[in-house]
């Protein structure tokens, strides 16, 4: 089989089906029509005359097209239905959405922020979402599935071809929904194995900074001062801010407590010029350590 993954073929085949059969009726019913107009003119038929029903018509362009929609049906059903359809063998990975990044977590622990899968091997992902509705899709791989909140979706495939291919987001989540971008790479097993076991942290790297670039706090909190969604963490650490507190404003310190708190209950104090409900609690992924952690790199960030 060709393709980058085995479901190109089937969907591809279902495709080029659908857009023959548009175009062949495109063109045909196009030139029908022209040569209507011209054939049955007003000056070859000056008088109108009343046409009653043509049974043998009527049959004949009711059944030719519920057999060409059953031969579509047909060609798409047969490239989706082997979707659902998981070996036993194939290779679980978890898939994290958030706003507004992918990652990965391997059955060893690891974490990554593209996805490395090994050549020709099935590989299932778990496909997760920590707040809203996303959708992984893979176009080079012919797959895409929501990533709903509270069900757990899935999808598998074997990458047949090694190369980089693109993973969008495609259903809108907020603001930074066209950012929501990762990679799949697909890579000979031996090379798979030995990164499997590699650890992709850079060496000297803040433990806080490994933390933060886990969780994803970078697509919306900066760490060089630029303002996305929220405020960035450079400079932060000690300065005096405005809060909203519900509708009352108050001042405050950006200390540890201040830090805490917004880690785990973030809207109960949003800085002014900031919008609530865009960030959910870290209360269940985040450890006192890893917080504690958090809070000492944001502190080095002047
Ligand atoms: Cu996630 Cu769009």
């Amino acid at each position: 089989m060709s393709g980058a993954s085995n479901f190109v073929e089937g969907v591809d085949l279902s495709f080029v089906i659908i857009l023959g059969a548009s175009i062949f009726f495109l063109v045909g019913i196009t030139i029908v029509m022209i040569y209507f107009v011209f054939r049955y003119r007003k000056k070859n038929n000056p008088t109108a005359s009343h046409i009653h029903g043509n049974n043998k018509l009527e049959i004949i362009w009711t059944v030719i097209p519920t057999i060409l929609v059953l031969i579509m049906f047909y060609f798409g059903w047969m490239g989706y239905k082997p979707m659902r359809e998981v070996p036993d063998d194939a290779i679980p990975i978890k898939v994290y959405g958030q706003m507004w990044s992918w990652s990965y977590e391997y059955e060893n622990g690891k974490i990554s922020d593209k996805l490395v899968v090994p050549l020709d091997k099935p590989v299932k992902l778990d496909l997760i979402s920590r707040d809203v509705v996303h959708s992984f899709y893979i176009p080079a791989f012919r797959i895409k599935e929501d990533v709903v909140p509270g069900a757990n979706n899935y999808m598998w495939f074997i990458g047949q071809e090694e190369g980089s291919y693109n993973v969008f987001c495609a259903e809108y989540c907020g603001e930074r929904h066209a950012y929501m971008l990762s990679t799949v790479e697909v890579i000979p097993e031996v090379e798979y194995l030995a990164w499997l076991e590699r650890s992709d942290v850079p060496e000297g790297e803040h433990p806080g900074l490994t933390i933060i670039k886990r969780n994803a706090c970078v697509s919306c909190h900066s760490l060089d001062g630029s303002k996305l969604v929220g405020p960035s963490f450079k400079g932060v650490y000690g300065i005096t801010e405005v809060v909203l507190e519900g509708d009352t404003e108050v001042e405050i310190t950006v200390d540890d407590e201040y830090i805490k708190s917004s880690i785990s209950d973030p809207n109960a104090q949003v800085v002014k010029g900031y919008l609530p409900g865009l960030m959910i609690s870290y209360k269940d992924q985040l450890s006192d350590e890893d917080v504690q952690q958090i809070i000492e790199y944001m502190k080095t960030l002047k």
